[in-house]
């Protein structure tokens, strides 16, 4: 398939929607960025990378990273991590506080803010280095040494972090945070803030195409935690519009604030798309739209 080819059709194709829905507030260092932005990337599993638009622009990785912190939680702590947390859609907006109490602090899933609170006060429990070791763990997927975190998102999330803190301490209250609230918060705030391109984010995927297995051949996840990483992906990925997205887009993905979006054709490649302008879900709407057109276009989805 010619991918660079297919890749520019659908950048054609979202022109007319790229700078729709608005660019995410409530950090104020991501209310900067300009919502015409737009990228898409493809990095297949033998390491071929295709990109257009802005695909060598870093952006802010956002609920990106909780991705990558829950496979390298899953790693090191197998089946004893679904203790902490659950693997059910919310239903929920991500950073919302309700189910919470109703369900005892267990986090619906993973990638609300309240799962991955928990997922990074565990990887920072196992490794001593919850945010270095996510960032290590990416410059080597991504084959770029020089991903970074960016201090001023991180210092403008933690100003503003009341909602996490509140969901961390609700957390504390019933025993499910095994580290102190503010250490696991800095870990958090600082795992979001990692500037990535579209390019470093679809090879830094491949793993998860790759049934578990590294870019340089050595094994994070076992096949079966492999599939249910994407699995979780599929489901809660894009929170309470996660049918919505499997419907329009039939692969495992993940949104991030920042307007990145990541998603998985198992065994074939990495996708990430990127562009500013977020829906009421906090869901990139040309993001959403290119995958959309993609998978229509191709015929390359789960289904
Ligand atoms: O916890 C937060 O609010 C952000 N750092 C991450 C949220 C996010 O990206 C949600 N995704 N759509």
């Amino acid at each position: 398939m010619d991918y660079q080819a297919v890749l520019s059709e659908v950048w054609d194709a979202v022109r007319p929607v790229v700078g729709q829905g608005r660019v995410a507030t409530y950090i104020p260092a991501l209310a900067a960025v300009d919502p015409r932005r737009f990228g898409m990337a493809l990095a297949t599993v033998e390491g071929d990378v295709y990109g257009v638009g802005d695909w060598r622009e870093p952006f802010s990785i956002q609920s990106i990273s909780k991705v990558f912190t829950l496979a390298l939680a899953l790693a090191r702590d197998g089946d004893a991590l679904w203790r902490r947390v659950g693997k059910e859609p919310s239903g929920n907006p991500f950073n919302s506080l309700v189910q919470l109490e109703y369900e005892q602090g267990i986090p619906r899933n993973p990638f609300i803010n309240a799962g991955a609170l928990v997922i990074t006060d565990r990887l920072q429990r196992l490794t001593g280095d919850a945010r270095g070791t996510l960032r290590d763990f990416l410059r080597a997927e991504s084959g770029n040494p020089s991903v970074d975190f960016d201090p001023v998102i991180a210092a403008s999330e933690a100003d503003h972090g009341h909602r996490n803190r509140a969901l961390a301490h609700f957390m504390a209250s019933y025993g499910n945070m095994e580290g102190a609230v503010p250490e696991v918060l800095e870990h958090y705030f600082w795992q979001c803030s990692l500037a990535m391109s579209c390019a470093d984010l679809a090879r830094a995927c491949g793993f998860l195409a790759r049934h578990g297995q590294r870019a340089d051949g050595s094994r994070l996840l076992t096949r079966s935690q492999a599939k249910q990483v994407n699995a979780v992906m599929l489901t809660c990925g894009t929170y309470d519009a996660a049918g919505e997205f499997a419907y329009r887009v039939g692969l495992p993905g993940k949104s991030g604030v920042g307007g990145g979006i990541i998603a998985v054709i198992p065994n074939r490649c990495g996708l990430c798309v990127w562009s500013p302008g977020l829906d009421a879900r906090g869901n990139s709407v040309a993001g959403v739209e290119a995958l959309d057109r993609f998978t229509t276009l191709t015929g390359l989805s789960i289904f």
